[in-house]
């Protein structure tokens, strides 16, 4: 497969995606720059983009091998990975299980307070508006997606958040919240795309409850590529051991 192609399909806030031989497959490159606040903080963050792309790719083959479908195929370099070309629905899904960041400033519920239930919240993804909260309703009248496929986001949201606090859980880290991206494949099929990382999920060590996450460099509160490297190299560490028997997630 020809995966030095150099067309640029698309270059985000912290990704480029080029084209390949085949018309169903893209090359997702990882950047070490950083965005936050919708754009307005801009920074970079030392060897990010090679951790996201591998702690990303461990995460989505742990997932898949758990029943969730992903867009993952193959990496090809520690920034690159093949995924399938899929189109991204413009709703990003954001599950907590701590209150923390935007909801406890809306809310007014302490940062760390144990939430009853795992809460899954859809927003619209257009930044000119500033990928505002929106409810089903909204995203069926906008015509971002059929209200039997929200059900469908919703449920593949709580079943990865089951399996990701558990994996984090082996890590040492409280899996606070995190945002996903879904897109839909040429046949209709929907499947869990984007990235799951520190830019994407707010984590705490299990023990001291520090932040070691994106949250570092939105909040300006230093050490923020050890605390990535620190991520990766326990994620690295869970995934690289078999399962444990009889062991259900
Ligand atoms: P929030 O508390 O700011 O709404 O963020 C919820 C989660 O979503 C948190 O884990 C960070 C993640 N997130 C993104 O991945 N991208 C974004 O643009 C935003 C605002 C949040």
């Amino acid at each position: 497969m020809d995966i030095v192609s150099d067309t640029l399909l698309y270059e985000g806030k912290a990704k480029k995606v080029f084209a390949t031989a085949d018309p169903g497959v893209v090359r997702v490159a990882y950047k070490d720059d950083a965005t936050a606040f919708n754009g307005l903080k801009r920074g970079q963050i030392q060897g990010k983009g090679a951790i996201n792309n591998q702690m990303s790719n461990l995460l989505f083959a742990y997932l898949q091998e758990h029943g969730v479908p992903t867009h993952f195929i193959e990496q090809v370099s520690e920034r690159e990975t093949l995924v399938r070309k899929v189109r991204i629905i413009p709703v990003e899904v954001v599950v907590r299980n701590l209150a923390a960041g935007s909801f406890s400033k809306r809310l007014g519920v302490a940062e760390g307070t144990d939430l009853p239930q795992a809460l899954v919240e859809f927003y619209y993804k257009n930044d000119e508006l500033g990928d505002p909260l929106i409810t089903d309703d909204h995203a069926v009248i906008l015509g971002l997606a059929e209200r039997e496929e929200l059900e469908q986001l919703r449920s593949l949201a709580l079943r990865i958040d089951h399996l990701l606090v558990s994996k984090f859980s082996d890590c040492g880290l409280l899996l606070v919240d995190f945002k996903v991206e879904f897109g839909r494949t040429p046949d209709g099929e929907i499947v869990l795309a984007d990235e799951i990382s520190p830019d994407t999920c707010r984590l705490w060590d299990s023990e001291t409850r520090k932040k070691l996450d994106k949250d570092r460099f939105r909040q300006d509160l230093g050490d923020v590529e050890d605390a990535y490297q620190e991520v990766f190299a326990r994620v690295k560490l869970a995934c690289a051991q078999l399962p444990r028997e009889g062991r259900s997630v």
